[in-house]
């Protein structure tokens, strides 16, 4: 069973991350892992604080000589700028700050801050990095793109960009919707036998488990519920890869909807714990949107889903192992798959 685990705050000296049940013999560089590090860093729309971030990282186990040995792989991503945050009593809006104060019963923000901040999504980045590394070796592709900023859709980098400057112009953030495509995944991985081992459940859980989707879709998602069955029928595309919860030998393709990045750099209207006045809660250091560097995360979220789903299928020990098997399977189904 391949697991994931991460631990570490937002202003701790290190985030830790174990990855259990990877298989041994896959390469992987500190260049590969450094580089989608990177992509989430510096994805458009981030505050100057990635700047200062340098990602800088650890392997502690796992790996003999840049080839995985089927130990727990560990890792260590240090933080920079580690001044610990001063106590405060004001719950930031749309975050984890209140819910997470009146859950652990204290009255200082900045402890549930801590754990609650995107930060930790380096670490899911850097161990997805991983499992990345085996799709790529398998001709597995996953690809994420931001199919709309705010209300703006049809981006190319230059739209996008103004779309950013003309709202951090006003102090205001953007939410967007990523779309993810993965591509030659074999046909099979996921069950229809239990709700939770249905590949469409494990996936929703692990995008939605992203700070800040509020959505996800999968295939033809919402659009299909105003779509009759006789036009339905005719694109099975609709049904986005998945058939009852398995992979239909089709590109897999979901959408996330995230929402606006709640830190304003102008402030917003926030109500004290301790005295119950209104106040403004300013984030001078807020990214203008989180849709682009949650699409990096996405991707790597959804590797670690689909490359334990192929595991499971197909045994975990060695790549070895791995790779044959995937094959023949790949050339049995395409016999069936492409006379239907
Ligand atoms: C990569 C990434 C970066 C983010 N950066 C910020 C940020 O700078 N400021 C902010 O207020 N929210 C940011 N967010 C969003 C918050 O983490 C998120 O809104 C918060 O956790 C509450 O959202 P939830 O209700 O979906 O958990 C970011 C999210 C992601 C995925």
């Amino acid at each position: 069973m391949l697991r994931y685990l991460t631990a570490g705050e937002s202003h701790g000296k290190y985030l830790s991350g174990i990855l259990e049940g990877f298989p041994a013999g896959i390469k992987i560089t500190r260049d590969y892992i450094a580089a989608q590090l990177r992509r989430r860093r510096q994805a458009p729309g981030r505050s100057a604080r990635q700047a200062r971030e340098t990602d800088s990282f650890e392997i502690i186990s796992g790996l003999r000589g840049n080839i995985t040995t089927g130990a727990p792989i560990s890792l260590l991503i240090a933080n920079k700028g580690r001044e610990i945050p001063a106590p405060s009593s004001l719950p930031r809006p749309g975050h984890a700050d209140l819910p997470g104060m009146l859950k652990y019963g204290v009255t200082n923000a900045s402890l549930i801050r801590e754990r609650a901040s995107a930060r930790e999504t380096a670490m899911r980045t850097a161990l997805g990095s991983f499992a990345l590394r085996l799709h790529e070796l398998l001709d597995i592709t996953i690809n994420s793109r931001v199919i709309s900023l705010g209300a703006l859709t049809g981006l190319n980098a230059g739209t996008a960009a103004a779309e950013l400057l003309r709202a951090r112009s006003y102090g205001d953030t953007l939410g967007g919707v990523f779309e993810l495509t993965v591509e030659n995944l074999p046909a099979g991985l996921g069950s229809c036998a239990q709700w939770d081992q249905r590949l469409g459940a494990r996936l929703s859980a692990a995008l939605m488990g992203i700070n800040g989707i509020k959505g996800f879709e999968l295939g033809g998602g919402f659009g299909l519920a105003a779509t009759g069955g006789i036009q339905a029928s005719k694109d099975p595309g609709l049904s986005g890869g998945l058939d009852g919860g398995m992979t239909n030998g089709r590109a897999l393709k979901l959408r996330c909807a995230v929402k606006p990045v709640p830190g304003l750099p102008g402030g917003a209207l926030a109500t004290d714990i301790r005295s119950f006045r209104k106040k403004l809660s300013v984030s001078k250091t807020s990214d203008t949107t989180a849709v682009f560097a949650a699409a990096v995360v996405g991707e790597h979220a959804a590797a670690l889903v689909l490359a334990g789903a192929l595991l499971e299928k197909f045994g975990s020990d060695s790549f070895k192992e791995l790779r044959p098997r995937v094959e023949e399977w790949r050339k049995k189904t395409k016999r069936i798959l492409s006379r239907i």
